[in-house]
């Protein structure tokens, strides 16, 4: 097999519904769904804002665009109240995907977004048959390596001056076919 077949990276009902952005009985709903045509200026700006601050911005909306029309990847997005409180971009190949984008807009953070974000590209990489998802993080980055040491990822080693020969990348993996333990016992 080359890359997964485009047909399971679609939303499914169960992915796709709505639900409280809170806890507390707010019910803010959020929209996890794919972007649409004409989102990808306001990701890319999101991905200078939060993701590429202090490098040369190189998800330009156009590259966005491309991903999102690509059948091996998903642009997917969390809506609140109709605008865009978070995004994640994900690539499907045969061995594994990779994570390329995850930002939650600052005001929308600490509500579990980014997880359900990250928890729906999971599933849809189970669904196609990819088992391994794979990510770098800036390692000044301390807040994305605690997310995603929560989530169950682990650090698989780190690349010298990946980020424009400036920063280093610290390399993340998880293993989609072992389930984290429960915080709970
Ligand atoms: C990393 C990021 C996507 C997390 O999104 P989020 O929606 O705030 O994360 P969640 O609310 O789903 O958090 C899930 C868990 O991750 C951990 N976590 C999240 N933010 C954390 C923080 N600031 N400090 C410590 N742990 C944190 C916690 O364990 C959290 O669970 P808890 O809230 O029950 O304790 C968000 O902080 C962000 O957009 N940062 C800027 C862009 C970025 O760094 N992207 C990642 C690299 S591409």
């Amino acid at each position: 097999m080359g890359f997964v077949e485009p047909e399971p990276a679609r939303p499914t009902a169960a992915l796709d519904g709505r639900s409280p952005a809170t806890d507390n009985g707010a019910m803010e709903a959020i929209l996890i769904a794919p972007a649409r045509r004409g989102d990808s200026a306001r990701l890319a700006a999101m991905s200078r804002r939060l993701i590429e601050p202090g490098l040369e911005p190189c998800w330009t909306a156009g590259r966005i665009e491309r991903h999102r029309r690509h059948e091996d990847s998903v642009v997917l997005t969390a809506r609140i109240a109709g605008s865009i409180g978070g995004f994640a971009i994900m690539q499907y190949g045969e061995d594994a995907a990779h994570l390329n984008l995850l930002a939650v807009e600052p005001v929308h953070q600490r509500q579990g977004i980014g997880r359900r974000l990250v928890g729906w590209l999971e599933e849809t990489a189970r669904v196609a048959g990819t088992f391994s998802i794979r990510l770098e993080v800036r390692a000044s980055n301390h807040v994305a390596r605690a997310f995603y040491g929560a989530l169950g990822y682990g650090e698989a080693g780190s690349v010298r001056g990946y980020y424009q020969g400036t920063e280093d990348a610290l390399r993340f993996e998880r293993d989609l076919a072992v389930r984290p333990a429960r915080r709970d016992g």
